[in-house]
């Protein structure tokens, strides 16, 4: 039988102490990334469907049936780590992928957030056109850790009239209380620690 994801997550990721600045301890899954089956089934387990948000069944949709809809039309990833993991998803479950972006990358009409993170601030932005109003989104990074980024995300999703269905991570931080800020839209995780 396969470990459970959680163990292989566990066992593939390395802690580095006092990265990026002192008292951080950054949580680096490049070798999670560079592992095959491990990459294939943190995607899957991303976009599993049996976490969506029940509040998304309020929103009118075209029904594919059962085994046709992954309970969102669009993913959302943030850059960087978070596109590694957004297109991949987007790829596996049959649709398309939008990019937030750090600030002064995007090329035409946008929104910004500007946010606080566990180091640091910074700005992120989305097209005003990259999501239609109702469209159901997952949202999708690599690391929960303050939440300020996935809440700056929400906000900017919402602001295009997206649907956040869930939000989807690999890892969350629980002591850093991420789950909360996210709150109310539901967080997917494969590894809390
Ligand atoms: C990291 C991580 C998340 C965010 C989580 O991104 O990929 O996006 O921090 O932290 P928070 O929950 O405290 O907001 P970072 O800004 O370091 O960018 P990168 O993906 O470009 O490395
Ligand atoms: N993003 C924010 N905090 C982090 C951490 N401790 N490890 C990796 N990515 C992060």
């Amino acid at each position: 039988a396969l470990p459970p994801l959680d163990e292989v997550i566990a066992g593939l990721a390395v802690d580095v102490p006092d990265f990026p600045e002192p008292g951080v301890v950054f949580r680096d899954l490049t070798p999670v990334f560079a592992d095959g089956p491990a990459f294939r089934r943190m995607v899957e387990g991303l976009a599993a469907p049996s976490f969506v948000d029940p509040r998304a069944a309020a929103v009118a949709h075209t029904d594919d049936g059962p085994s046709g809809d992954p309970g969102f039309d669009v993913v959302v990833g943030v850059e960087a780590r978070g596109f590694l993991l957004a297109a991949a998803v987007a790829l596996h479950t049959g649709v398309g992928v939008v990019p937030v972006r750090k600030a002064g990358k995007l090329p035409r009409a946008r929104i910004a957030a500007d946010y606080a993170l566990e180091y640091g601030t910074a700005t992120i932005e989305m097209h005003t056109d990259s999501l239609r109003p109702g469209q159901r989104v997952l949202l999708v990074d690599d690391v929960l850790a303050t939440g300020g980024t996935l809440a700056a995300a929400v906000a900017l999703v919402e602001q295009l009239g997206g649907v956040v269905t869930a939000v989807s991570v690999v890892i969350e931080l629980a002591a850093l209380g991420g789950r909360q800020r996210v709150a109310p839209h539901a967080v997917h995780t494969l590894w809390t620690t």
